[in-house]
């Protein structure tokens, strides 16, 4: 096997922002930014896997987000459906897996069947992981998780297996390499606070319906750029010599 190369992140993850803003510059209704948006997705996931990415992580909808009007918030889950629905095949001919994280019991019946379907029949996948958030709370899975660990001390990888066990997701997940948020925007917004603890942010002006594979390609150069030092010294070749 080849070595990895550690110039590429392992597990990109995206806070897609600004199909509003995209679809308001239009003189179009909120839903056809997120109509656009879903196309980003597609191109991005695409493009992730083409470029060795493994793992990516994406926010479609936050556990906040459903205090957005009644008509946006099923606009948004009807995409959701329809892109779980019309995406399967092409992700299984693809070798992505699919995962849902987040909590379920508050979607509609139909989406967490078609969850479970998608991540039934992408199961075999072995090219790219593809983790989308749907209702996801960084926040709540902490307190989920600490509620698990009964008030015993744990290390950080049994604390991650908690949160991993309290939100559907898989344990086998790896942290946060490569954090991008999109539209201008630079906040967290309660996304995955803990697997991002030593992530590199990334944030671009670009809307999210206009991202592309070259968009994706300048947050993995930047990456590249980066000096990761998880808390250590700076390596000797950055120190400056007076
Ligand atoms: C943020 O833009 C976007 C969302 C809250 C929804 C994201 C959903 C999709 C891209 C579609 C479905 C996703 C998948 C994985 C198929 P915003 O509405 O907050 O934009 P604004 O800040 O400009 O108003």
């Amino acid at each position: 096997m080849n070595p990895r190369n550690e110039d590429l992140p392992r597990h990109v993850a995206i806070i897609m922002d600004g199909n509003g803003r995209w679809a308001r510059s239009r003189g179009l209704p909120r839903y056809a930014g997120h109509r656009a948006g879903v196309d980003a997705v597609r191109r991005t996931v695409e493009a992730a896997g083409d470029a060795g990415i493994e793992f990516m992580t994406l926010y479609a909808f936050s556990a906040d987000n459903w205090k957005r009007p009644r008509e946006e918030i099923s606009g948004i889950m009807r995409l959701l459906d329809r892109y779980l629905q019309s995406e399967t095949q092409r992700l299984v001919e693809e070798g992505v897996r699919v995962t849902v994280v987040g909590r379920r019991d508050r979607l509609r019946p139909r989406t967490r069947g078609l969850i479970e379907r998608t991540e039934e029949a992408t199961r075999g996948g072995t090219r790219m992981r593809l983790r989308v958030a749907i209702d996801y709370s960084a926040r709540e899975t902490i307190i989920r998780a600490a509620k698990l660990a009964e008030g015993r001390e744990v290390t950080h990888e049994e604390f991650a297996e908690l949160m991993a066990c309290a939100m559907h997701c898989e344990p086998d997940y790896p942290a946060i390499d490569l954090l991008i948020r999109t539209s201008g925007e630079m906040r967290l917004s309660d996304f995955f606070l803990w697997e991002s603890a030593y992530a590199e942010l990334y944030f671009t002006d670009t809307l999210w319906p206009d991202f592309e594979a070259k968009d994706l390609q300048a947050a993995i150069d930047e990456y590249a750029r980066r000096e990761r030092r998880f808390g250590e010294a700076h390596s000797p070749r950055l120190v400056s010599i007076r």
